[in-house]
């Protein structure tokens, strides 16, 4: 066999042997000396990062986002302009389960965007749902918690869940969602995205925009029942990953419409509940879609380890012309994700391939593990040799704020006169859910509920659905009845 490409050690130096350590004669001891089988031990031994402490699961591909509508009155970001097309890398994740779950099980997906903008990285951080279990983030870390495994015997466990769910009913939205059809997508491509919070928009002239984005995928919506999904999960793990990739190598590649929802500035603090809660979606009859561009997903990664597994998407991302809302648990967000890549990926997570932006860097950033772009120099600011200035006329945070004025506390939210934790999660079930939807309702709840809930929790479940919806929490309470 010709040898037309010799192996190499990482140092670029040619190695003899694939097959063999250096030793003393052929049955002799290993030598020390033997640099390459250390190197190829030592880094084996190293090959991990931690894995995320949710959305450990996923995959992903890339691809690109082109603005085809003029939303330019409402924002000023280079990335809805018309006609800007944009490279974008789409992550989709399970949240609970770890790096080798299977991605059949009932979860909310993960739907995390980065789109490489002329003005740096924009992430748009979503998931499937519009909206989410919690509105305060100081609770993020019990309830994954409670999603994930038991202190004692190291499993997952039901009474766990439905015991802080119960006892925290502003999940019952979120929790509705999660029981009905939507619970399991039949793929990644077969779902929608959302970004869940409002965000502000900002346009040239100053004038602000709260806003909502959905993903609406164009290949339609389609759900696998919970027999189909556990069977999926038992015969393939990665059948999502498996079904995103193939579909992009067939060169059918998948996309999905953005729409937004705009609510003007002033109307936020007078609207009937709370537009910066989470647990809540707008109404389409108040703020209407309007259609903003296309997302194509058309190239896989070449390295899973390196363009998925050390992707760090931040909602801190957030280009001139967006801007955060006073949505508490976005807040919340804005602090864990750097936190989170720094400790996962290391302190120059920024400077990977697929993290770099594509637009030029001038950050004052300097040294660190890892690092290997050029520092700034001068490395400090202000100075006198031409080092980059901050800038208020362009810089993000000073375009998009928004002004409070407030005493410091702990507290809900104020309340708007509809606000309520069980409103539309009830017009969920009685008003988009038909008959049979909310057949499989009953039964999935009843199953997993059934499985390993205990009192006095079992009793809070009932509760908990009479108070989403009667006829329903009725029917979960009956299936119960006899049981012992
Ligand atoms: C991943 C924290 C709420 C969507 C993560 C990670 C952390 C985190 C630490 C792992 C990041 C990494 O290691 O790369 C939080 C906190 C939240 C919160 C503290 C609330 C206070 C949400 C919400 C959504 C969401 C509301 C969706 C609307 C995601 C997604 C990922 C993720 C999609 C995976 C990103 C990827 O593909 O790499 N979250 N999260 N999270 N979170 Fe959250």
């Amino acid at each position: 066999m010709t040898d037309a490409r010799p192996t190499t050690n990482n140092a670029g130096i040619p190695i003899a042997s694939d097959d063999h350590s250096l030793t003393l004669g052929p049955n002799g001891p290993i030598l020390l000396q033997d640099h390459y089988l250390i190197e190829k031990n030592a880094q084996f031994n190293r090959e991990r990062v931690p894995e995320r402490v949710v959305h450990a699961k996923g995959g992903g591909a890339f691809g690109h986002f082109t603005t085809t509508a003029d939303v330019s009155r409402y924002t000023k970001a280079a990335l809805f302009q018309p006609g800007v097309r944009t490279e974008a890398l789409l992550r989709f994740s399970t949240v609970a389960g770890e790096l080798g779950s299977p991605d059949t099980w009932r979860d909310p997906r993960g739907f995390a965007l980065k789109l490489y903008t002329s003005q740096g990285n924009y992430d748009l951080v979503g998931n499937n749902t519009p909206v989410f279990f919690l509105r305060d983030p100081i609770k993020f870390p019990d309830f994954i918690r409670s999603q994930k495994r038991r202190v004692d015997t190291g499993r997952r466990d039901h009474d766990m869940q439905w015991d802080f769910w119960t006892l925290q009913p502003e999940t019952a939205h979120q929790v509705t969602w999660l029981m009905g059809d939507r619970g399991i997508p039949r793929t990644w491509r077969h779902q929608n995205g959302y970004g869940s919070h409002t965000y502000l928009w900002e346009n040239a002239e100053g004038e602000r925009h709260w806003v909502k984005y959905h993903f609406k995928t164009d290949q339609g919506i389609e759900t696998l029942t919970a027999d189909e999904a556990a069977r999926i999960a038992g015969e393939d793990a990665d059948a999502h990953r498996a079904d995103l990739w193939h579909a992009v190598e067939r060169g059918e590649f998948p996309s999905w419409t953005l729409h937004v929802q705009v609510m003007p500035y002033e109307d936020a603090a007078g609207y009937r509940f709370n537009p910066f809660d989470l647990t809540k979606v707008w109404p389409q009859g108040d703020y209407p879609l309007i259609e903003v561009g296309k997302l194509v997903l058309d190239r896989n990664p070449s390295d899973h380890f390196a363009e998925i597994e050390q992707a760090a998407f931040e909602p801190t991302n957030l280009v001139p012309g967006i801007g955060a809302s006073p949505d508490k648990m976005l807040l919340g967000r804005i602090f864990a994700y750097p936190d989170a890549h720094r400790y996962r990926i290391g302190a120059n997570y920024a400077q990977l391939p697929v993290n770099r932006p594509k637009s030029r860097v001038d950050s004052y950033a300097k040294d660190g593990a890892m690092r290997y772009g050029n520092a700034s120099d001068p490395v400090y600011a202000p100075n006198s040799y031409g080092g980059p200035h901050a800038s208020a006329a362009v810089g993000s945070e000073a375009t998009t704020s928004y002004g409070v004025e407030d005493a410091v506390v702990r507290s809900a939210y104020r309340l708007h006169p509809e606000d309520d934790d069980w409103g539309q999660a009830g017009t969920l079930v009685r008003e988009v859910m038909d008959d049979a939807q909310r057949d499989r309702l009953v039964e999935t709840v009843v199953a997993h509920a059934g499985n390993g809930v205990s009192e006095p929790v079992l009793r809070r479940v009932f509760e908990y659905w009479r108070n989403i919806d009667k006829g329903v929490g009725d029917r979960i309470a009956a299936a119960f009845d006899g049981r012992s």
